[in-house]
């Protein structure tokens, strides 16, 4: 809900679980307050900054800037902080003041060519700044169901002479106080997204990506939590970023006593001029709160992608359950090295085979035939017909492995079409797994990549899409693009991407796409908006997934995690891990397979109908459940996942037991969540206790004698 007390001038943004208020004063938007639920009406005013020293500069009348908290700090009117906006005039002029105009209500929200968020009841907010010619109209979408607001800006030139954005960030949030730790998430290829915390302090401190894709290096999510935070308690407060290409997130901890913590479209080598008239979308940053510590700041993110950002088609459907020849075959196929693992899947419970890389072009290995996306006839010289006959004859959908913003220089595309591949006029384009980048930023090349994979999806059978993309830009031009999309590259790039996905993913209803960026690279709260779930790492090892999902976590909720139960020893790190473990580890997310099931000794292949059947009973927890994080393999042996539904009448509980201890002490993992009044039955145990026993006992596991990864799963019924 959305109100605007005219007398004190507040706005209060109230969602679940949360109220937002600002309030104009001597015309500046200022930020009041976010957090848990309090009353509108109250005077907010009388906890506005008290004037520092008479050193500071100030607008006579009214307080220092650098003491209050504008809801769109820009720079040159006082606020030594970081800044969300920065302008530039075309004399060089850098100061700008921006004061408050008016407000309307706005239905059904959307920025221009970007992901955003619906479903929420949005308010925008406009400022202007006549002598600089710009006004900036803030975005706030509130949800009735989801503890988080997004923000974004549009900003319009309105004065005569062109205007240059050096930064726009989404969005810039003061918090009360410096006592916070923040946590990000590192990482690289098979390493994704591993949790870093530490205290903020004095200064700035950022992450971001400067590789035009939100990257496995950092992810575009900062949480900002009270130093005693833990998992289940303390206010946690998070931004993430509704964003794919290159980004930042700073924190400050501010002279004043307050924790700036801002972010969005990074502005390394970034600039954008703006006509007179012309606008600028920058895309959504989502703010969530919760006063229950990183795990309610993680079901909070959950609940907001789940209603408010991933396609409402998909999001709650059970998904398919594939078996995908990478990892069984990598090149090296024909039809007689694919059909047993088609033939495999008969009857487990598998209901989509998915077709890796190789299959296209002049593809044999990785040097070839990215952007010919024609079928690689001397393997599969009568196409993909004989492949999708053969999965439906098994009761089987056909899937199917893309990258189409890559092209090999070893490709007809590339002979035809040297210039689509971006590059830096002067420089010998560098190879990163022997293949370019195309430039997306051209209509022309997008057209191109949409004929030529909506002609594949026409014209076969295709039900699943894997959508890859394994290199991240170099030489970061585009020898076509107008020079002011030439300043912002980066930027550019992501609404290219953006347009195709809009043309080939949602162009296509019936086609269920996966997203992927060598494993793990490019997940984030843009890819969500259009891919309901991403491949979460290559590393198919389930000790490694127990870290990697873990972390994947914090923002992301289970369904979006794509997860494979692989073949061992395995072939990232060559652990060897129980059968049972792999599959309880990738029931965390959208199951699948990654092996060649014709080969699996007959035991494991008798259990994946087992494994499968009990996966889709439960599916239902991974679709919509809430996540407790109960054990953290990072700070202890034990790994631990309670996914409970909704109505808290049904919970699974998966434990791994990362190394195996001699003389281990019996571990007793705390369930939150669960009704404390009402009584769960444990399948596997035959026991019973109360909620309020398991949140405050915990379950008794034992753990003596078990092996090197061994997991336990426990299906809680209420009773
Ligand atoms: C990336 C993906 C893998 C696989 C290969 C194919 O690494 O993450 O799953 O699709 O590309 O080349």
């Amino acid at each position: 809900m959305i109100s605007f007390d005219e007398k004190n001038a507040i706005f209060t943004l109230t969602g679940k679980g949360t109220t937002y208020a600002m309030g104009v004063v001597d015309g500046v938007l200022e930020h009041r307050y976010f957090g848990a639920p309090i009353h509108a009406g109250d005077d907010l005013s009388l906890f506005r900054g008290e004037a520092a020293g008479s050193f500071e500069a100030r607008i006579p009348g009214t307080v220092s800037q650098n003491q209050i908290s504008a809801e769109a700090p820009a720079y040159g009117r006082g606020d030594y902080r970081e800044p969300m906006l920065v302008f530039r005039g075309e004399e060089g002029e850098t100061t700008v003041d921006l004061r408050y105009v008016g407000y309307r209500i706005v239905r059904d929200h959307k920025l221009a060519g970007l992901p955003t968020s619906f479903g929420g009841e949005t308010l925008a907010v406009t400022l202007s700044d006549p002598v600089r010619g710009v006004s900036v109209e803030l975005f706030y979408t509130v949800f009735d169901d989801a503890p988080a607001v997004a923000r974004s800006a549009r900003i319009k030139n309105t004065g005569k002479g062109k205007l240059k954005i050096l930064r726009a960030y989404s969005a810039a949030l003061d918090l009360p106080g410096n006592g916070y730790d923040l946590i990000t998430l590192y990482g690289a290829w098979v390493r994704e997204r591993m949790p870093e915390r530490t205290p903020v302090r004095h200064g700035v401190i950022s992450v971001d990506s400067k590789r035009v894709s939100s990257s496995a290096t950092e992810n575009p999510f900062a949480a900002v939590v009270e130093r005693t935070a833990t998992e289940n308690a303390g206010r946690a407060y998070g931004l993430a970023l509704v964003y794919s290409s290159s980004w930042k997130i700073s924190v400050e901890g501010a002279q004043n006593g307050s924790t700036r913590l801002l972010g969005g479209i990074s502005d390394f080598a970034f600039s954008k001029t703006l006509s007179p008239g012309e606008t600028f979308d920058t895309p959504e940053a989502v703010f969530a709160f919760s006063p229950d510590g990183l795990g309610g700041l993680s079901r909070a993110f959950h609940d907001y992608a789940r209603e408010h950002l991933m396609n409402p088609a998909f999001v709650k459907r059970p998904r398919p359950i594939v078996v995908n020849n990478w990892e069984a075959t990598y090149f090296d196929f024909d039809y007689e090295r694919l059909y047993p693992i088609i033939d495999a899947a008969e009857g487990t419970g598998i209901d989509t085979f998915v077709l890796d890389d190789g299959w296209f072009g002049a593809r044999n290995n990785d040097s070839a035939g990215l952007g010919d996306w024609t079928v690689n006839r001397s393997k599969l010289p009568e196409g993909l017909t004989p492949l999708i006959e053969r999965c439906h004859a098994r009761g089987l959908k056909f899937g199917l492995w893309f990258e189409p913003e890559m092209v090999n220089p070893d490709s007809d595309l590339y002979r035809a079409h040297p210039d689509w591949a971006i590059s830096c006029p002067g420089y010998e384009p560098l190879l990163s797994r022997r293949q370019l980048v195309l430039d997306i930023t051209r209509p022309e090349v997008r057209d191109y990549i949409v004929s030529a994979v909506n002609r594949v999806l026409s014209e076969n059978a295709i039900d699943y899409v894997k959508w890859d993309s394994n290199r991240n830009v170099t030489e970061l031009f585009s020898s076509a693009a107008a020079e002011n999309d030439r300043e912002c590259f980066a930027h550019a790039y992501a609404l290219g991407l953006y347009d195709l996905f809009e043309r080939i993913v949602f162009a296509n209803p019936g086609v269920f796409f996966e997203g992927c960026s060598g494993g793990g690279a490019r997940f984030d709260f843009g890819m969500l908006y259009y891919f309901p779930q991403i491949w979460t790492s290559d590393d198919t090892d389930a000790g490694m997934r127990c870290l990697i999902q873990y972390g994947t976590s914090y923002v992301y909720p289970p369904s979006a995690m794509s997860c494979h139960v692989a073949a061992c020893p395995n072939h990232q790190n060559g652990r060897t891990t129980p059968f049972f473990t792999r599959c309880a580890v990738a029931h965390l997310g959208a199951t699948g397979f990654e092996l060649d099931l014709s080969k699996l000794p007959d035991e494991e292949r008798n259990a994946i109908r087992e494994q499968n059947e009990l996966f889709r009973r439960d599916e239902d927890l991974i679709l919509s459940g809430d996540l407790y994080r109960v054990a953290d393999p990072f700070s202890g042996n034990l790994f631990g996942f309670l996914i409970v539904s909704k109505d808290r009448s049904k919970a699974t509980l998966t434990l791994v037991k990362l190394l195996a201890e001699t003389n281990a002490e019996h571990l007793f993992p705390r369930l939150p969540g669960l009704d404390p009044a009402a009584s769960y039955f444990i399948e596997e145990s035959g026991a019973t206790f109360h909620g309020d026993t398991l949140a405050e006992v915990g379950l008794p596991f034992d753990c003596r004698k078990l092996g090197d990864f061994t997991a336990a799963v426990f299906h809680l019924r209420r009773v």
